[in-house]
């Protein structure tokens, strides 16, 4: 049954080939100073950047450049960039990036003002914001993490080896999103394939648990079925058109709070990707493939009833007098099969998880409990151990 909720999702989306043109409509909307906030080149080498400009320039803003913003943001970078926001009066953020852009743009956005450490009020702590908040808008170049249409902000403090997912309140989504699917076009296939599979664990986080009948996993299941078939189509045609607009889509739609509305949900899978990013610094998404098996056949069992329906409604698996374990199985098998055609890392060792971290890494593992079953500590060793 669903359970009583708000929804209240303020970013306004522009999508498609043209989406960019409605940028100088947003910017009239706030103060002279945009800090433009990018990554470490790509949208100098594919062209993004001299739009930003040439848009930034006709509107007359005075930019504060903000670039150098690494995948898996890191405390650092975020003092720095608060900093030149305080500083410079920012009145608006740009982030122009994939969701670690995005991400340290929400996190400025919440810090800038804040008179205490900022790790340690909204990340180590999840404080309430009492501070002046600076407004984000966002030009989407990887479509994967949802940041672009969500609160959550996800920030690395590599002295502590600790990387925290904060999900803020409304007041710090994204005003605004540009959505051009041929902007993600130059994302390499590596990068790519990760992205689709962020969009699958948000979409699993989400859908496997619980035992009751919600409207929201159908849905689930019908984006996972078109993440299925679009991901397949890119992979094969980088260039398809058709297929990486259904991906950026799904990838908002997927963590805007929409489908986790009113029921239980895990997000263990996270958790484990989460630290043991924090050890390896490796790509998002990979940390989450690396993970996921052997988590979901830790925790089958538990929730057997769940991963037989996902079999069948998502794998079209025939249940054909098989028993519920076996139809469980073989879904589970289908998810293996297309990770493996997207070129996943299914290894942790192939991401720079040794042995020996293992223990440190499961220390750093938040354990969630809303999933089918409540994780020890030794499980998740296990489960660590199982990814290697
Ligand atoms: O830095 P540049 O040079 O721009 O290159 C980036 C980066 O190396 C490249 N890239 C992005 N757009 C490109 C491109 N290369 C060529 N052409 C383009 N159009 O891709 C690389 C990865 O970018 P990144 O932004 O790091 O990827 P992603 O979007 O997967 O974001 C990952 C971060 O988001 C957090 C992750 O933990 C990680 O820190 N997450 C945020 C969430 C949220 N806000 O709700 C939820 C997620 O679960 C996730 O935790
Ligand atoms: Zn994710």
């Amino acid at each position: 049954m669903l359970g009583n909720f708000t929804y209240e999702n303020p970013t306004k989306l522009y999508f498609g080939k043209d989406a960019l043109s409605y940028l100088q409509d947003e910017l009239a909307l706030y103060g002279p100073n945009v800090q433009f906030i990018y990554g470490g080149g790509s949208v100098k080498r594919n062209g993004i950047y001299e739009k930003i400009m040439t848009v930034l320039q006709a509107a007359h803003k005075r930019v504060i450049e903000d670039g150098g913003v690494m995948p898996n943001p890191t405390l650092d970078k975020l003092y720095e960039g608060c900093r030149a926001a305080k500083e410079q009066k920012a009145d608006l953020l740009l982030a122009v990036g994939g969701g670690s852009v995005c991400d340290y743009a929400k996190a400025v956005a919440v810090s800038a003002y804040c008179e205490t450490d900022p790790w340690d009020t909204y990340y180590a702590h999840m404080r309430r914001i009492k501070n002046k908040i600076i407004p984000v808008g966002c030009v989407l170049t990887m479509a994967g993490t949802g940041s672009e249409m969500n609160g959550g902000s996800v920030i690395t403090n590599t002295a502590e080896k600790r990387k925290i997912a904060r999900v803020f309140d409304a007041r710090v989504f994204p005003r605004f999103a540009v959505l051009n699917p041929e902007f993600t076009m130059t994302v390499p296939k590596y990068q790519m394939a990760a992205g689709c599979y962020d969009i699958m664990s948000h979409l699993m986080e989400q859908y496997f648990s619980g035992t009751d009948d919600t409207a929201s996993d159908y849905i689930a299941e019908g984006m996972m079925r078109s993440l299925v078939h679009s991901s397949r189509q890119a992979i094969r045609d980088p260039q398809d058109y058709e297929a990486r607009s259904n991906i950026m889509w799904l990838a908002s739609w997927a963590l805007n709070s929409f489908i986790g509305k009113g029921k239980s949900q895990d997000w263990m899978v996270h958790m484990l990707g989460q630290s043991l990013g924090a050890y390896t610094n490796a790509t998002h998404g990979m940390t989450l493939a690396a993970v996921s098996l052997p988590y979901y056949r830790h925790i089958v069992k538990a929730g057997e009833a769940k991963f037989a329906r996902f079999a069948q409604t998502v794998w079209q698996v025939r249940p054909d007098g098989k028993t519920a374990a076996d139809i469980a199985a073989e879904g589970l098998q289908c998810l293996e099969a297309w990770m493996r055609s997207l070129g996943l890392v299914l290894h942790a060792r192939e991401l720079g998880m040794t042995e020996e971290m293992i223990p440190q890494i499961a220390e750093g593992v938040f354990i969630t409990h809303g999933g089918y079953e409540t994780l020890t500590r030794e499980a998740v060793e296990d489960i660590l151990q199982q990814s290697l």
